[in-house]
C-alpha cells in the first residue's frame, strides 16, 4: 500500500504528459493526445496527497555536537529518536514546461517533529524532550520527461530545491535553558538536514518508483499472432515483418474542448494500418461451410439450393455441399466523418462444390461490396466496435458453371453475410483492442465522438 501511495506522487501528471509526449513523437501520428488543466489539477491533488504521506515518513538522522557555554566550557549534546509527526503541503502548483516536462512547486508547507535530547559535561548529565516546528517550507521540483530508445517514457529529476524559512525548537527538561543559549545553531542544523533530506527523498522516489511506473505505459502491444500496436506512432504493425503503411496519416484538427481530463484522437490512419497489416498477412480470408448455417436458416449451402439460381449446377454437381471462400481483395479502409464511421470493403467470394473425395470444384467467383457502418465503443480499458451491414452489391467475375444472374443471389448472400460472417467478425471486434493505459489507470466519463478523419476519445482519469 505504502509503495503504491508513493508511486502516486506526481505519477499521474508525469504520466499523462509523458503519454502525450510519447504519442506526439511523430509529426502526424495516428494518435494525438492532450491533457487539460482539469487533468493536471487532478494529478496535482493526487500527487501532492501522496507526497505528503511520503514525506511524513522521512527518517531524520540523530545528530550531535558540542557547544561552548560560558562558564562551563564545551557541552556535548545529542538529539535522537527524531519523530516526524506530520508534514503538510497545503499549497501547491503544477505546470507543464514545454518540451521538458513538469514543474511542481510546493509552498507554505510545514512540519512538526518531536524527539529527545541529552547533554553531557562531566558532572552535568541531563536529558529531556523537544518539540520542533518547521514552517514556510518551499519545495521546487523539475521533472524531465523523455523517452528511451524503445520509445518508452522516462522521467528524471532535473532539479530539486527545498527552502525552509522558519524553524522553532521548544526544549523541555531541567537543563532546557542550556539549549536556549545555542538554539540558533541547532535550528540551522535541523534546517540544513531537512532541506537535503526532502530533495533526497523526492529524487529517490522519482528514480525508483515513478520511473518504473511510467514504464508500465505500454508502447507496443501484441494483439494476436499477426499484429501488434505501436502506440507511440498510433499504428498497427506486422509481427512478422514491419512495413511502412502505403498511405500517410492525415493531419488532425484537434478540438480545444477541455471539460474532460484527457483527450485522445485516434486517426483513420490507426484503423487503416490494421486493415493493411491483416490484408498483407493474407489472413482476411474466411470460409463459410454448411455447418455454420445457423438453425432456422432454410438455405443450406449446397448445390440444390443454388441450382434454383444456377440451372446447370444440379446436373454438374448434384447433391453436393458447397464452400464459400470470402477474402478481401484490397485492405479495407475506414472512413471517419462527423456523421459516423463507415467502410466499403471489396470482397471476392469463390464458391466451390465439395466432391465426394473432399476435393473442391470451383464454381464461380463473385465480387461483392457493401457499405458497412461501424460503431465504436470504449469501456474503461478497451476499445472495440461492431459493424452493421448495408446493401450488398454483387458482380460476377468468373463462372465455371455457365452464365447466371447474380442479382438473384443477392438475398442469399445477404443471409450468409449477416447470419454467418458478421456475427463472427463482430465477436472479434467486440473483444477490441487494449487502450494504451499504464497499471491501475482507469477511465471514466468516457465520450466518443467522430470528427473528420479521427475518432475523439475524451475521458476523466482515475488512479486506483
Ligand atoms: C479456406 O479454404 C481454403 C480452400 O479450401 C483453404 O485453403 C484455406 O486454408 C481455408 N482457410 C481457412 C482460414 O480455413
Ligand atoms: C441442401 O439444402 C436443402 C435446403 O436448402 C436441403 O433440403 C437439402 O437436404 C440439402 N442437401 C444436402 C445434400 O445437404
Ligand atoms: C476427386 O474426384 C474428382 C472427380 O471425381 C477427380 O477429378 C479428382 O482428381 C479427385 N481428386 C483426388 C485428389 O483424388
Ligand atoms: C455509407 O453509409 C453511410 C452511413 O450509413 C452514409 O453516410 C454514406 O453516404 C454511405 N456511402 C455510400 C457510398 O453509400
Ligand atoms: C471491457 O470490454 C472488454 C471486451 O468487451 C471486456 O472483456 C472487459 O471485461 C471490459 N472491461 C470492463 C472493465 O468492463
Amino acid at each position: 500500500m505504502a509503495v503504491r501511495m508513493v508511486v502516486r506522487s506526481l505519477a499521474l501528471a508525469a504520466l499523462m504528459l509523458a503519454a502525450c509526449m510519447v504519442l506526439a513523437r511523430a509529426t502526424n501520428p495516428g494518435f494525438v493526445a492532450r491533457i487539460t488543466e482539469k487533468g493536471l489539477d487532478y494529478a496535482r491533488q493526487e500527487g501532492i496527497a501522496a507526497l505528503e504521506k511520503k514525506l511524513a515518513k522521512l527518517k531524520l538522522p540523530d545528530f550531535s555536537g558540542s557547544f561552548k557555554v560560558k562558564p562551563f566550557g564545551n557541552v556535548h549534546y545529542e538529539f535522537y529518536s527524531l519523530d516526524l509527526r506530520s508534514f503538510q503541503l497545503p499549497s501547491s502548483q503544477i505546470v507543464p514546461v514545454p518540451n521538458v516536462g513538469l514543474r511542481v512547486s510546493v509552498s507554505k508547507a510545514f512540519a512538526h517533529l518531536t524527539g529527545k535530547w541529552k547533554v553531557k559535561k562531566r558532572f552535568i548529565k541531563d536529558h529531556g524532550s523537544f518539540d520542533l516546528k518547521v514552517e514556510g517550507i518551499s519545495i521546487s521540483i523539475g521533472l524531465k520527461l523523455g523517452s528511451d530508445a524503445s520509445g518508452r517514457p522516462t522521467v528524471t529529476t532535473s532539479e530539486c530545491s527545498t527552502q525552509i524559512s522558519n524553524v522553532r525548537i521548544h526544549i523541555s527538561g531541567r537543563f532546557g535553558w542550556l539549549y536556549k543559549l545555542f538554539h540558533k545553531k541547532i535550528e540551522s542544523s535541523f534546517r540544513k538536514t531537512m532541506e537535503s533530506k526532502v530533495c533526497e527523498e523526492v529524487t529517490s522516489s522519482v528514480s525508483t518508483q515513478l520511473q518504473p511506473y511510467l514504464q508500465t505505459l505500454p508502447v507496443t502491444t501484441k494483439i494476436d499472432n499477426v499484429a501488434g500496436i505501436d502506440y507511440s506512432l498510433g499504428e498497427f504493425f506486422s509481427l512478422a515483418h514491419r512495413l511502412p503503411a502505403p498511405f500517410p496519416p492525415p493531419a488532425l484538427a484537434f478540438p480545444t474542448e477541455h471539460d474532460r481530463m484527457v483527450y485522445l484522437g485516434a486517426s483513420s490512419y490507426f484503423f487503416n494500418t490494421a486493415g493493411f497489416v491483416y490484408q498483407t498477412a493474407g489472413v482476411l480470408v474466411f470460409n463459410i461451410t454448411d455447418d455454420m448455417v445457423p438453425k432456422g436458416v432454410e438455405f443450406h449451402l449446397n448445390t440444390s439450393t443454388f441450382s434454383a439460381f444456377i440451372p446447370k449446377l444440379e446436373k454438374l454437381y448434384p447433391d453436393r455441399l458447397m464452400k464459400l471462400q470470402v477474402m478481401t481483395s484490397s485492405a479495407p479502409s475506414l472512413t471517419i466523418t462527423p456523421g459516423g464511421l463507415s467502410l466499403m470493403p471489396v470482397v471476392d467470394i469463390q464458391a466451390y462444390a465439395i466432391l465426394s473425395n473432399s476435393s473442391l470444384a470451383p464454381l464461380f467467383l463473385l465480387s461483392l461490396t457493401s457499405n458497412i457502418s461501424a460503431t465504436v465503443a470504449v469501456n474503461s480499458s478497451r476499445i472495440g466496435g461492431t459493424l452493421a451491414l448495408g446493401r450488398l452489391k454483387l458482380s460476377l467475375k468468373h463462372s465455371d458453371v455457365g452464365p447466371f444472374s447474380v442479382q438473384l443471389l443477392q438475398s442469399l448472400m445477404n443471409i450468409y453475410g449477416s447470419k454467418i460472417l458478421l456475427p463472427r467478425l463482430n465477436e472479434r471486434l467486440k473483444a477490441g483492442f487494449p487502450l494504451p493505459l499504464p497499471d491501475r489507470i482507469k477511465l471514466s466519463s468516457i465520450l466518443l465522438q467522430p470528427h473528420q478523419n479521427f475518432l475523439l476519445l475524451a475521458a476523466d482519469v482515475h488512479y486506483g
